[in-house]
């Protein structure tokens, strides 16, 4: 049995907050799991938590909206470079007349890789994002009013990372995380843990001239992605294997109010999270009601007013 279950959720620094809302409630049909706050300094940052309406882990992708602080982030390898959404089989015309209708930039071929045929869409902030066909996603369809469950998004598929050099990289994924490598095409490298199969999938893609993008909170970049396990006893068996094989860069377990996150470097430079998946989103909402107001962890309840009140106004 592998430690890593598979995704807990993924992190980017995006743009404006409600142009943020628009993309993947509006567009993609994901719930609003969680408004909470992140407060790095003195500036709060919206901390908005999207995915399933349950905010089932493997389905999670948040974002640090940072334009309101003018930070912005530069792409480029030792980064997540696409985020890989799950839809049932025959889906992707729907989601193209729905990019064009909505003006959604995309791309105008579609792809195939190991077998699954994929569409290449862009968040307005830049992030790129593929939608890929499966018939093997039986996690919780995210419909809408105007998205039907035969094309709902299932949740992350897989991320594909960009790295400028892959063999210590692949030591890391099968030796320290248990992944196992499935196979090659071209560039692609793909890896598989736990039952395999969507949510459960990382590709590695083979960039040796791209340059280095940045590590900061920024606009335009995922930050990191974030693997489930079960416990904080869980998280240190992983930290204690890292460390005995030489993988010191590693924190410690903090404390994230919903979960609690090891975070450690990969060596091709992409930060990883180690989550715990024994809290969860039901600590300050009723399941039914996640999202619906703004949240902040006990240590900020006597700033709650103020945060909100520095904070760009959203719309669900
Ligand atoms: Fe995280």
């Amino acid at each position: 049995m592998s430690i890593i279950k598979g995704f807990h959720h993924l992190t980017a620094g995006v743009s404006g907050a409600q142009e943020d809302v628009d993309f993947y409630v509006k567009l993609l049909g994901q719930s609003l799991v969680k408004k909470t706050v992140l407060l790095d300094g003195e500036d709060p940052i919206y901390h908005l938590y999207y995915g399933n309406a349950n905010g089932d882990p493997g389905t999670l992708v948040t974002s640090f909206p940072f334009r309101q602080k003018g930070v912005r982030a530069r792409p480029g390898s030792g980064q997540v470079r696409v985020i890989n959404y799950s839809v049932p089989r025959d889906s992707l015309e729907y989601w193209r007349d729905r990019f064009r209708a909505k003006g959604v930039s995309y791309a105008q071929d579609m792809t195939e890789r190991f077998g699954e045929r994929r569409q290449r869409f862009y968040h307005p902030c830049g992030i790129e994002f593929d939608l890929v066909e499966t018939d093997h996603d039986g996690r919780l369809p995210c419909t809408s009013e105007e998205i039907p469950e035969a094309v709902a998004i299932r949740g992350v598929h897989s991320i594909t990372l960009s790295l400028r050099e892959v063999a210590e990289s692949i030591i890391f994924m099968t030796d320290a995380l248990d992944f196992r490598h499935v196979g090659d095409a071209g560039p692609y490298h793909r890896f598989e843990t736990s039952t395999g199969g969507p949510g459960m999938v990382v590709e590695f893609l083979h960039e040796p001239e791209r340059h280095q993008g940045s590590s900061i909170y920024g606009e335009g970049t995922v930050h990191h992605v974030a693997f489930a396990v079960d416990s904080v006893d869980q998280q240190m068996i992983l930290k204690e294997r890292f460390m005995a094989m030489g993988y010191i860069d590693t924190s410690e377990s903090v404390n994230r109010n919903y979960f609690r996150s090891m975070y450690f470097k990969m060596p091709g430079g992409v930060m990883f999270e180690a989550t715990t998946t024994d809290i969860g989103f039901a600590i300050d909402e009723e399941p039914g009601h996640f999202g619906e107001e703004f949240q902040v962890p006990p240590w900020l309840k006597g700033r709650k007013d103020e945060l909100l009140g520095r904070l760009e106004p959203i719309a669900v």
